[in-house]
């Protein structure tokens, strides 16, 4: 955007967590959140615990990135004009064309291609769903001093309908292989807290839907409706994850508050549990709907840890990984109408150009992310403590073959 300018970088004031918390206090008193942050409790506390300040000359900006919050992001305008650009998080065919998510890695792979460019004054906000790419920039001719933002982050209503729609490519990106983001997903069909195990096996998943219609589905006419859903939600004692309030600020707030969080939690889970899954729309989950959903999951989630239980270290793990990448393609995309199969020619050239999986991004992550549960068991990391470093889904793992 800069036209081949150099760009000065923002300077953030991380008010929310590298601050002395007298400081932090001192702030909070004076930061308003805007009008509709108000409505409800969880959104306002998250906004109030979350905000930082963002500072920029002219001619600043931030290189296209993707952030690697798990919420939605507000950044509010305080002061000067900021020009943004922004595009979905683009669509990976296999594990080989992962990206690096931050600083400039879009450009390296000749992805980067905006579909918005807009400008945002003072007063006025951008809202963005995780995983949106966006890059910012302060053109000379429209500031003369320093640019103030202010950022910060809200949690209801989830993004269901962006995350469900986009779960292929998101599995494929920082917020599942860093973030660990999918953990707040899954419920959206599994309706327990606890993680599943994966798996490809339709009888098996069939029964797992059977349950969940069991429990839930009292008139048992075929269709989870919002009352049901309501009672399963707020009284069930499998479905206590909904109502716990688990946030930055939980032990921060009053009992008053934490309860009617509780309350409002409750009420955003019936809403966004229909919003995944009823994708025909009409404000009930058939049996069908929720199977489609559960399958999708499970495919992407058996994928993914198969990927990322692999050994980085040993080079066999690429053909590992080929290998399950080319009967995911068979098996899920060839037999889709709407999908081409990637075929030899793309296994070929990744053949030629990958000899580690060091020099997959994905495998590349921040030794300081949250490690994650793996859900076949076992407190195993991806840095590659495997001993033959593939998966080759034998029974021994319980595993099923894709
Ligand atoms: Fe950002």
């Amino acid at each position: 955007m800069s036209e081949g300018e150099m760009v000065a970088g923002p300077y953030i004031w991380h008010v929310k967590d590298e601050e002395p918390i007298e400081t932090k206090r001192d702030v909070q008193r004076r930061w308003q959140g805007p009008y509709f942050m108000n409505k409800t409790a969880a959104n306002h506390l998250e906004a109030w615990d979350s905000f930082e300040f963002w500072f920029s000359l002219p001619k600043g900006g931030a290189f296209a990135h993707s952030d690697s919050y798990c919420e939605m992001t507000i950044s509010a305008q305080l002061k000067g004009n900021k020009t943004w650009r922004m595009m979905m998080y683009p669509e990976s065919q296999t594990v080989f064309d992962s990206f690096d998510s931050f600083d400039r890695g879009i450009y390296q792979v000749n992805k980067w291609s905006p579909e918005y460019e807009f400008k945002v004054g003072p007063g006025q906000c951008v809202i963005f769903p995780p995983g949106y790419m966006h890059e910012t920039y302060n053109k000379p001719a429209e500031n003369n001093e320093c640019t103030v933002a202010s950022t910060f982050q809200y949690n209801l209503p989830f993004p269901v309908k962006y995350i469900r729609a986009y779960l292929p490519r998101l599995f494929s990106s920082h917020l599942v292989w860093a973030e660990d983001c999918h953990s707040r997903w899954e419920a959206f069909h599994s309706f327990v807290g606890g993680r599943t195990v994966p798996t490809v096996d339709v009888p098996e998943l069939t029964g797992r839907v059977d349950a969940i219609f069991g429990a839930i589905d009292a008139d048992k006419n075929g269709h989870l409706e919002r009352a049901e859903l309501i009672e399963y939600f707020s009284k069930a004692p499998q479905a206590d994850f909904a109502r716990e309030v688990q946030y930055s600020w939980t032990y921060k707030v009053s009992a008053q508050q934490r309860q009617e969080v509780a309350t409002e939690l409750v009420e955003s889970r019936v809403d966004d549990t229909v919003g995944y899954n009823d994708v025909d729309g009409d404000g009930r989950i058939s049996h069908e709907e929720l199977f489609d959903a559960t399958q999708q999951w499970n495919v992407l989630n058996y994928r993914y840890w198969s990927l990322r239980r692999l050994n980085v270290r040993d080079p066999g793990s690429v053909k590992a990984a080929m290998d399950l990448e080319r009967r995911f393609d068979e098996k899920y995309r060839c037999a889709e109408g709407d999908y081409t199969c990637l075929g030899d020619n793309y296994f070929n050239m990744v053949k030629a150009q990958v000899r580690s999986l060091q020099q997959i991004s994905v495998y590349n992550r921040d030794p300081d992310a949250a490690p994650q549960h793996d859900p076949w068991g076992g407190s195993h990391e991806p840095s590659g403590d495997r001993d033959d470093g593939r998966d080759d889904g034998d029974e021994e793992d319980g595993h099923d073959d894709l």
